[in-house]
């Protein structure tokens, strides 16, 4: 039988690189990588679209069981408005239980048998996957992470404006940190990154040595 696959949780607020370093990481290693932001914000766009109100914990629960792959490939998932549905939407018990089995599925059977996963979120390391072998808790200056989302806004040709994105990104922040259900935190064991003031190559080689180290045999 092959080994158990090595799971990287990668966890985080908004904007703190995480996106960026999971795909880099997931390159450089050869495993599996999953966006798990885009499950919550399916469901926050699902109820967007069909006219649902985010608050609605009966209906999300609803949607969030009946999710399909295609629904996490719409574009308009990266949209702000979905972001702030899917922080709604991501405080409901009922939501975060029906969209586990999924990750928990992703991580111990990666696709195309990669040998490991590495799942960016808000509780992978600690509520998903709380046995992962390497966490990393992705943080950064919300200001820094602001100016961050504004750039990639920008360079997508959205019309933004720093103070707006802000505000979007603290109100987004406090409802992850302060849900009574898995809360937005670093796991005990987590390498705290601060990408305050790191490039993306300078994260990355911080993360590539912690997950090195922490996959020598004699750790396991
Ligand atoms: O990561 P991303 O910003 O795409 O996530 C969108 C929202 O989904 C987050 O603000 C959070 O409310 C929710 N989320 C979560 N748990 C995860 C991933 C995302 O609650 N593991």
């Amino acid at each position: 039988m092959s080994e158990k696959p090595v799971v990287i949780a990668l966890d985080g607020p908004a904007a703190a690189g995480k996106g960026t370093l999971g795909r880099r990481l997931a390159a450089h290693f050869g495993y599996a990588y999953l966006d798990s932001g885009l499950l919550y914000r399916a469901v926050g766009w699902r109820m967007l679209t069909d006219g649902l109100d985010p608050a609605d914990s009966d209906a999300a629960a609803a949607v969030a069981a009946a999710l399909t792959e295609e629904d996490l490939n719409s574009k308009e998932l990266r949209e702000d408005r979905v972001a702030n549905a899917a922080t709604i939407v991501a405080a409901h018990p009922a939501v975060r239980q029906a969209l586990v089995g999924y990750q928990r599925r992703f991580a111990a059977a990666p696709p195309r048998d990669a040998p490991g996963a590495v799942i960016d979120g808000r509780d992978i390391g600690t509520v998903i996957c709380p046995e992962a072998r390497c966490k990393i808790f992705v943080d950064a200056h919300v200001d820094v992470r602001a100016r961050r989302r504004l750039k990639e806004l920008q360079d997508r040709g959205v019309e933004s404006i720093y103070s707006r994105v802000l505000r979007d990104m603290e109100e987004r922040d406090a409802r992850d940190r302060n849900r009574p259900i898995a809360p937005l935190a670093p796991a005990d064991d987590a390498f705290q990154l601060d990408t305050t003031e790191l490039d993306a190559d300078a994260a990355f080689d911080l993360a590539v040595d912690f997950i090195t180290a922490r996959n020598k045999p004699d750790k396991s």
